[in-house]
């Protein structure tokens, strides 16, 4: 299994970024540039290599994938109803973002990077503390379930909301991985939006990268055309909720 991820954010200013898609490529960009980055467009594969479909994906079921670092995980869920939209959002810095909703046929598909911003809580092989709790699942994060939830120190973001935090220690949403879905409903990841830690995280798992990867340097190399798409329930052998 591969992972994925990337880019530090310095901006000071308090200026909107607004997301907006472009009538000739169909793709997103930032108007400005800040707490946006767009990567080379991947290629969501299922785990037999073949390109993942959008309408596949069971409802609120967790999926890990990587992006845009090898080893930087993100998850991808199908929420089963569509997400507010032109949700504005602010970094610890005072930089507002606009989030402007999922994507898929019900825009009801979303994705985020799994790195917890709080102390970088993140899935691995081994376990993960961090995932979406779909809805009627009870947790001690936040009042209701259909949040994702960091059980390390309970913090609890709304994906509905563009991963806004509504709950723990951490003081910022998580990062948006954006997505497109083409006409043949194949899904590719193009860019991260809000503030990130993937340096941070690359910079604080050396020795999980090895055990992982085998080798440190490779797991900091950004992911090339594909990535494959698993099961949480896959991908982590304890996956830890409270
Ligand atoms: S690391 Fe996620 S809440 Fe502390």
């Amino acid at each position: 299994m591969e992972r994925r991820g990337f880019l530090k954010l310095t901006g000071t200013t308090a200026a909107a970024v607004v997301i907006a898609p472009s009538l000739i490529t169909e793709r997103l960009y930032a108007e400005d540039g800040k707490l946006y980055q767009t990567y080379e467009k991947i290629q969501l594969k299922d785990a037999d290599g073949n390109p993942l479909k959008a309408s596949a994906l069971k409802k609120e079921e967790n999926y890990v994938f990587n992006f845009p670092y090898i080893s930087t995980p993100c998850i991808v869920v199908d929420l089963g109803e569509a997400t507010q939209k032109d949700v504005r959002l602010m970094a610890d810095d005072g930089t507002e973002y606009i989030f402007k909703g999922g994507v898929g046929k019900n825009g009801s598909i979303v994705a985020f990077s799994a790195i917890c911003p709080h102390q970088l809580t993140h899935p691995t092989p081994d376990a993960s503390f961090f995932q979406y709790l779909p809805r009627g699942g009870k947790t001690l994060a936040y009042k209701e379930a259909g949040v994702f939830v960091c059980s390390s120190h309970l913090s609890a973001f709304t994906p509905k909301d563009g991963g806004k935090r509504v709950g723990g220690p951490a003081t910022e949403g998580l990062t948006q991985i954006v997505l497109e879905i083409d006409a043949d409903d194949n899904m590719w990841a193009v860019g991260a939006l809000g503030p990130n830690k993937f340096h941070d995280y690359l910079d604080s798992f050396k020795s999980e990268f090895k055990k992982f990867y085998g080798n440190k340097r490779k797991a900091k190399k950004l992911i090339k055309e594909e990535t494959k798409v698993v099961a949480l329930t896959d991908f982590s052998t304890d996956i830890m909720q409270y």
